[in-house]
């Protein structure tokens, strides 16, 4: 058979890549997957998710998670720590699922070193199980439990499972879920900029591409050792609607799809290796540095300047999601260093209304926080800042479509 990656997992696991909360410029729990990746994902699940809550609450039950490749229990750390609502200063969290909420998270993995990592980090939590499990083989004998109320996936685990593969999987989880089930797609996307030679993949087999997490090693090492790679399928969001479509034909159940997110669009994974695209800047290394505290960002190197492929959807997207992120990233360059009046801005009227929005916040921060001086609010406060608008631009501008290094698709099932 096929490698799934389990060189790569077990070797990550042992030196302590999966262990909770490491990270931050570097490695697996980088900035960007905290700040970012996470954060997104639990922003597209928020409404959908407290609808079900609530349901089940009304209903006095709790949640039954299943997460399909789970690593060592990342899955439950998101869904765990996602609020209510946005917090005012005054609030303290209200999370939309509490852990005394949850009656069961079985989190299934291929990677034996996967699985028992999560049986220690979560040793202390009775409702918390891990078993091994390939998932190319469907739910198996899973399909005997309870139906879960969430089949979770997260960090481009499906991926990992070809087309026919998932069909096998996702055709197990319509029939086993219940009426109002959600089912999470974390895959991998097709039209990121990492790899424009995928783009243009037309047949199956050009759409599975072997692929290797060589951003979990250091610029040497990965000059001077043997990689592993294994492939990977990777995804379009127009496909995933036809997946969809199949899966509801073929088992007779409604499946709805309730959002679709592009998620990394220019800060993918693979941007500082160059692993597929050589002519990227390193700009996950940048977007790491701006959320650092303590660390100052050179903004000008955020400056985007990249030809990508041609393709009617996606490019124009692209190019106007670069002409906005690198007019604020500009405008706060400016900003830091003299006064301006943002309507003066040349182009403001025919800016993308979330351009315009980010242009403010950055405004405001930049002119409320400058006269501070405890600490180094510029590393401190304005660059985290940045980073977020930066974020939102890529939220509000994506349209699902598979441009991000992460594809999600939340979909519920209508029985
Ligand atoms: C990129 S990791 C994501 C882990 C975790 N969900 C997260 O958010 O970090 C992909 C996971 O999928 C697992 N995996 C790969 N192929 C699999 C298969 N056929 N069946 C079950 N798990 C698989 C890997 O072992 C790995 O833990």
């Amino acid at each position: 058979m096929q490698s799934v990656g389990e060189q790569t997992y077990t070797q990550a696991v042992r030196e302590g890549k999966y262990d909770l909360y490491v990270g931050n410029l570097f490695g697996k729990y980088d900035n960007v997957r905290t700040y970012w990746e996470d954060q997104l994902t639990r922003i597209a699940l928020r409404p959908c998710l407290t609808h079900l809550v609530d349901r089940k609450r009304e209903a006095g039950q709790k949640v039954r998670i299943c997460d399909l490749g789970c690593g060592a229990g990342q899955g439950y750390q998101i869904l765990t720590k996602i609020d209510r609502r946005d917090l005012d200063l005054g609030l303290q969290h209200q999370r939309v699922l509490n852990e005394d909420e949850i009656s069961t998270y079985l989190g299934l993995d291929i990677s034996q070193a996967m699985v028992e990592k999560g049986s220690v980090l979560f040793a202390d939590k009775p409702q918390l199980q891990f078993a091994q499990a390939d998932l190319r083989e469907g739910l198996g004998k899973i399909k005997q439990e309870q139906p879960f109320d969430i089949y979770f996936s997260s960090y481009g685990s499906l991926s990992h499972l070809g087309r026919q593969d998932l069909v096998k999987l996702l055709t197990d989880v319509c029939e086993h879920g219940h009426d109002g089930s959600l089912i999470v797609l974390d895959l991998i996307g097709r039209y990121s900029i990492e790899w424009p030679d995928f783009w243009s993949a037309e047949s199956e087999s050009e759409k599975v591409r072997q692929y290797t997490m060589s951003y979990l090693y250091s610029e040497t090492a990965r000059q001077e050792i043997d990689i592993e790679s294994f492939p990977l399928r990777f995804w379009a969001g127009s496909e995933v609607k036809q997946l969809a479509d199949e899966l509801a034909a073929a088992t007779g159940t409604g499946l709805e799809i309730i959002n679709m997110m592009d998620r990394s669009i220019l800060v993918g994974r693979h941007t500082d290796t160059h692993e597929y695209n050589p002519a990227l800047k390193p700009i996950r290394r940048l977007i790491n540095s701006l959320h650092e505290d303590y660390l100052r960002t050179d903004l000008g190197d955020l400056i985007l300047d990249l030809d990508v492929p041609d393709h009617p959807q996606i490019t124009p997207r692209l190019q106007q999601l670069m002409k906005s992120w690198n007019t604020l990233v500009e405008y706060c360059q400016h900003r830091l260093c003299h006064n301006f009046c943002l309507p003066e801005l040349k182009g403001w009227n025919d800016f993308p209304k979330p351009l315009q929005f980010s242009l403010m916040t950055m405004d405001r921060v930049i002119a409320d926080v400058g006269w501070m001086w405890y600490g180094d609010p510029r590393a401190n406060i304005i660059e985290p800042q940045l980073g977020y608008a930066l974020r939102t631009l890529e939220y509000d501008m994506q349209r699902g479509s598979g441009c991000g290094h992460g594809l999600v698709a939340i979909l519920q099932l209508k029985k």
